[in-house]
């Protein structure tokens, strides 16, 4: 049975309710061990697969998750289709927080992260079209999903992928903001690019956990986040059976 996609779990998805899990594949890369085990399960009938992003126990900050092995391991399974659920901060008006959100850009503010599989070995120089990050047909099955699902997602969004895993301060926000960007998060890259790489079709439902900085006069609190994510994530979980209606 082919597997229909493969599902990358962030904070607040590190498993999917309604997967009846069949096993968990150990995979070594070339590029070093992955963030876990795959998972592989049945979902309404059909075969996904789950990697939990930041580790099953969610032990793997941002900036250390080995995404060239999460990535290469999908694809070394066949894997032809990736969602990547990620918890975002909410910068421009309509993002606020638990609402879904499906980017069509990003920027990249990270830094020293291993971002390429073209960079040892090569016959010649490779460059990518990155021009639109995010695979359209993902992208519009995961607006048909919400539709299936009857949820509310805001369908557009440019994506700031910051370094982490602190917080941004609310000058850096400002900034982020004065650069077009609507989210901010610090997973997208350099996942988004390898998957192009591997010539994945890849798309991103982004979670707002919370307000980012300086956009609320709230603390940020770990709490407020959990509490935001809860009810974003059982979002994400119905948007996701909505993938297979
Ligand atoms: N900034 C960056 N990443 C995040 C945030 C934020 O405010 N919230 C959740 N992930």
């Amino acid at each position: 049975m082919t597997i229909e996609f493969a599902v990358i779990g962030g904070t607040g998805l590190t498993q999917i309710e309604g997967l009846e899990v069949i096993h968990r594949e150990v995979v070594h890369t070339p590029y070093g061990e992955p963030s876990g085990p795959i998972t592989h399960g049945m979902i309404e009938g059909k075969r996904i697969a789950f990697l939990a992003r930041h580790g099953y126990t969610h032990n793997i900050p941002p900036h250390k998750i080995n995404y060239r092995a999460n990535l290469w391991a999908l694809n070394s399974l066949g894997i032809k289709k990736v969602v990547a659920v990620a918890a975002v901060g909410g910068i421009t008006s309509e993002m606020e927080p638990t609402r879904l959100v499906i980017p069509d850009q990003l920027v990249d503010y990270t830094y020293g992260r291993a971002h390429t599989y073209f960079e040892e070995g090569l016959t010649h120089v490779t460059h990518i079209d990155f021009s639109w990050p995010y695979c359209a047909d993902m992208r519009n099955a995961l607006l048909a999903a919400a539709k299936c699902a009857g949820l509310d997602v805001v369908p557009h969004g440019t994506y700031a992928v910051t370094q982490g895993p602190r917080l941004e301060t609310a000058a850096e926000i400002a900034r982020l903001e004065r650069d077009g960007c609507d989210i901010v998060g610090m997973t997208a890259m350099p996942e988004a690019s390898l998957a192009r790489e591997l010539d994945l079709c890849y798309a991103s439902c982004s979670v707002v956990a919370n307000w980012a900085a300086g956009k609320s006069d709230e603390e940020i609190t770990m709490d407020d986040i959990q509490q935001n994510l809860l009810v974003g994530m059982a979002n994400a979980r119905a948007l996701l059976r909505g993938l297979l209606c």
